[in-house]
């Protein structure tokens, strides 16, 4: 069943809750989970990517199919370390002593940025493994905003001289094992990931002519998914193989799926506050940007649906939010049968970079998370958390 299907056979209990809030269905979200899972693990080690949901109650779900952990604050390494994730990874173009020293302590293992991070994890973890950024040069074709492997972009140690930070890495004490490379997010097509991969697999057999033994290339995460519709999303069934050819036995692949994992699982729900007519129509909700900043932030075009059934009129209108702000909007043009005042709304595909993004601008409350389990139960899985005054 879709999402927006399961959620219409909730509304009766969906419409009790305050709104805006999150909801997550179990179903959809281990259905994506095992997948991705099942279809990457042959092809190398699965890490999930922390920030696109870090929901403990989420996490103990995907955990529990096998991933690793992926993160990029010393807060997400301490979640991942108290929620038992087998491994760790921390990226991070910007880590701090502290937060280099509390990776030590949680076991994590750190991709650096840069040759003066690579200097001062050799005196803060003497020795000790890691892996290296590269920023490969490759654009992924994805919004400016997500694309992170371009000579644009502050990410990781430009390719020409990535041989050298290796070398330099050494020289310092350290064990330098790893190449990671993240492109961006929302990629659709395998070529720009397979470009990447052989740039690290000839830079790690150059590597193994120095002295640098190369055990892992850590392909980062960036899978796509369509938020115009339920299926259209990146093929991991055949970029699976195709990588794990490529990298032969020489090299064990690793990945940091975020988005593919938890997007479709869920939704924020908003009640229709006002309607405007006129040249433009409107259709004002109690969901704004500090609850879901992906409309703004990145012209993202997530599908609203009416969970109250209406056989009103047709319309075209603009779905907003609250805030002081043109950028605070939902969706535009979106064509709907005339809403009632507190009506229930759903914008779809909102399991990832939603609510971790959520902020308390304008001292707003930040939402609350629910859980729509496999039995139908409807469960909090964290109340909303609201700004001192
Ligand atoms: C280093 C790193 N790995 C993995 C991811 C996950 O990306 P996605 O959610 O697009 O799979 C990100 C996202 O920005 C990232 O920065």
């Amino acid at each position: 069943m879709s999402l927006k299907n399961e959620l219409k056979a909730h509304i009766k209990e969906l419409s009790e809750l305050e709104t805006p809030f999150y909801v997550y269905s179990e179903k959809i979200l281990k259905q994506y989970a095992k997948k991705t899972f099942e279809t990457l693990s042959p092809a190398g080690e699965v890490f999930y990517a922390l920030k696109a949901n870090a929901n403990p109650r989420i996490l103990e779900i995907i955990r529990s199919f096998g991933f690793g952990a992926d993160c990029v604050s010393g807060n997400e390494v301490k979640l991942a370390r108290k929620m038992n994730f087998r491994r760790i990874l921390f990226s991070g173009v910007g880590k701090t002593e502290k937060e280099i020293r509390e990776a030590k302590n949680s076991n994590a293992e750190i991709n650096a940025e840069s040759l003066e991070e690579i200097e001062l994890i050799s005196e803060l973890i003497p020795k000790s493994e890691i892996g290296i950024r590269i920023n490969p040069g490759i654009d992924a074709h994805t919004h400016r905003y997500i694309t992170t492997g371009t000579e644009e972009n502050k990410f990781g140690i430009p390719l020409a001289r990535s041989e050298d930070a290796f070398v330099f890495a050494k020289k310092t004490g350290l064990e330098p094992v790893r190449i990671h490379f993240h492109l961006g997010s929302q990629i659709f097509g395998q070529s720009a990931f397979l470009e990447a991969l052989e740039i690290a697999i000839n830079l790690a057999d150059e590597l193994s002519e120095k002295g640098v033994k190369i055990r892992e290339i850590d392909m980062g995460g960036g899978f796509g998914i369509s938020y115009e519709n339920d299926k259209s999303e990146f093929l991991l069934s055949g970029f699976a193989s195709e990588v794990k050819n490529l990298a032969s036995e020489k090299y064990v692949l690793l990945f940091e799926p975020g988005r593919f994992v938890v997007a479709r699982s869920g939704a924020i729900i908003t009640r229709v506050l006002y309607r405007k007519s006129g040249s433009k129509n409107f259709i004002v909700t109690d969901c704004g940007m500090n609850d879901f900043i992906r409309p703004a932030l990145y012209g993202a075009k997530h599908r609203v649906v009416q969970l109250s059934e209406r056989s009103g009129r047709r319309t075209v209108a603009d779905v907003v939010g609250p805030i002081c702000e043109s950028a605070d909007f939902l969706a535009k043009n979106v064509e709907m049968n005339l809403p009632e005042r507190g009506d229930l709304l759903a914008v779809l595909d909102a399991g990832a970079y939603g609510y971790t993004m959520a902020s308390n601008y304008n001292l707003r409350c930040k939402p609350a998370e629910y859980l729509l389990k496999e039995d139908g139960e409807i469960v909090k899985i964290r109340e909303k958390i609201c700004p001192e005054i």
